[in-house]
């Protein structure tokens, strides 16, 4: 298999690349060299910016087309407009942020946005890589990846946190759905899936103290969770999404760690169990020396002072 990567260097891209490397395929990447060159020296990489230009693969045939890292319809556009004939198949990561309703379990059929947001950009690419590759796409709506070169931080954050030591505040409740997919489990379903259309492309659901407990352990801790509240931090003043790492506390998106994965799973994806995700971007949060603008996305002083006002 002969595999065109649109991206590949950054997240998800690199998982891709891994994923089909272990499989076995050939691989060329498509990206501008700006995101970290030299990443993949043993990989044929075309030079190019896909926004304006894909003349670079002019001639070329490949048996897949993953994109990894289409935001804009227009850009997106150009890019199946210029593959339509040299690619049999086009995968393209989406977003479980496509949905309109975030207030009630997100499944495949369910209307999706139409606005001007990140989400209803992403389903407006979905339309357009639909209208040109039929039952010969597959669109992966993503919800929270995780894994080792996360760059959102949202996940290293809590081995990191109970390693530390100390109260450490716990947000929500711990019966909270947390629900996230290991971007490894991402790329090797990418990479062999068969399937076509869109798919949810999740992991499964899990109780955030559940989650927490996993951290705490993996961490080798015994520091005590100060559970608050979602209607206590608000109080407080802490942002939704930002606030605190992993926790969303919008009402608007209380179903947004519900989504239904069923489909994606029963067309073959698999996912590692959450112990070895933890530990491994555990691992790789430790070698790299913690965040690498050295700014924990919950410093200290300000977890401290929110447990105060918050107790
Ligand atoms: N993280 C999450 O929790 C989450 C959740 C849902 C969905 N997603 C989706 O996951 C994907 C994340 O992507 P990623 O950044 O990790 O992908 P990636 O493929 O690892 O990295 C982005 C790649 O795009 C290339 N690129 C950027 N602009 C380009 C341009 N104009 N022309 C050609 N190449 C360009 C970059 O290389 P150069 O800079 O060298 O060009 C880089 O290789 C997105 O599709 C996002 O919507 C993420």
């Amino acid at each position: 298999m002969h595999l065109l990567i649109l991206g590949g260097t950054r997240f998800v891209g690199r998982a891709v690349v891994d994923a089909a490397l272990a499989a076995g395929a050939e691989v060329t990447l498509f990206n501008r060299g700006l995101t970290a060159p030299g990443l993949f020296p043993q990989l044929e990489t075309v030079l190019g910016d896909r926004s304006t230009d894909l003349s670079a693969l002019a001639g070329r045939r490949f048996d897949l087309v993953i994109d990894c890292a289409g935001y804009e319809p227009a850009v997106v556009a150009r890019s199946v407009a210029a593959l339509g004939e040299a690619v049999d198949r086009y995968v393209f990561v989406s977003s479980v942020s496509v949905y309109a309703d975030q207030t009630t379990a997100p499944v495949e059929g369910a209307v999706v946005r139409e606005d001007d947001s990140y989400g209803g950009r992403k389903a407006a690419c979905e339309r357009i890589v639909l209208a040109g590759f039929g039952d010969r796409a597959l669109i992966a709506r993503s919800g929270l990846l995780v894994g080792p070169h996360d760059p959102t931080e949202r996940f290293a954050y809590w081995t990191r946190r109970f390693t530390r030591g100390g109260p450490v505040l716990a947000p929500g409740h711990p019966a909270d759905p947390a629900q996230f997919l290991d971007v490894r489990d991402l790329g090797a379903w990418l990479v062999d899936a068969t399937a076509s259309g869109i798919h949810n492309a999740v992991g499964l659901s899990l109780p955030m103290g559940e989650l927490l407990d996993v951290c705490r352990t993996v961490a080798g801790s015994n520091a005590p969770l100060v559970w608050r509240s979602t209607a206590d931090l608000l109080a407080a003043g802490v942002a939704p999404w930002m606030g605190v790492p992993l926790w969303i506390g919008d009402p608007a998106w209380s179903a947004a760690n519900l989504v239904d994965g069923r489909r994606a799973r029963a067309h073959g994806l698999r996912t590692r169990p959450i112990v070895q995700t933890v530990t491994d971007v555990a691992t790789w949060d430790a070698a790299r020396g913690g965040p690498l603008d050295g700014r924990e996305p919950l410093p200290a002083d300000d977890e401290r002072r929110l447990l105060l006002a918050t107790s």
